[in-house]
């Protein structure tokens, strides 16, 4: 059912925990499972993401998808972190069960959400990216 991939992020998480003095943060959930993902970015002066970490109260497709998105959004400008959406985080695990989708969604709506914090505090607009919103339920996973 699910893959290796999957299977590894799940059992051995990369990036979990809070950062001290964020430069971002976001919290995201999905009413209909009850799941909760919160992501934490450290940003340096150019923009770039030094560190992103996550906490999850959420299935294990959900710490899959958060330790991934972690993973693919270190070492990217805020710009290109925007690219890291839920069919990338998707791909990069080798796939998820159809009704596990939405998990990859609470992640990088909750990567989405920390920029969005991040770009409040420092004044900043990044272009394309739209306001958080609470529950993932308002929006469609981009499927293939
Ligand atoms: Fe809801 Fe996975 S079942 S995030």
């Amino acid at each position: 059912m699910y893959s290796e991939k999957v299977m590894d992020h799940f059992q051995n998480p990369r990036n979990v925990g809070e950062l001290e003095d964020p430069s971002g943060v976001g919290t995201v959930g999905n009413a209909k499972c009850g799941d909760i993902m919160r992501m934490y970015l450290d940003i340096d002066e150019q923009g770039v993401i030094q560190k992103a970490t996550f906490k999850t109260f959420g299935c294990g497709a959900a710490v899959a998808t958060s330790s991934m998105a972690t993973e693919l959004v270190k070492g990217k400008t805020v710009e290109e972190a925007l690219e890291v959406t839920n069919r990338a985080v998707k791909e990069a695990l080798d796939g998820l069960p159809p009704v596990k989708v939405h998990c990859s969604l609470l992640a990088e709506e909750a990567i989405h959400a920390a920029l969005w914090d991040y770009a409040q505090k420092a004044g900043i607009t990044i272009p394309g990216l739209q306001p958080p919103v609470e529950d993932i339920e308002e929006l469609e996973p981009e499927e293939e």
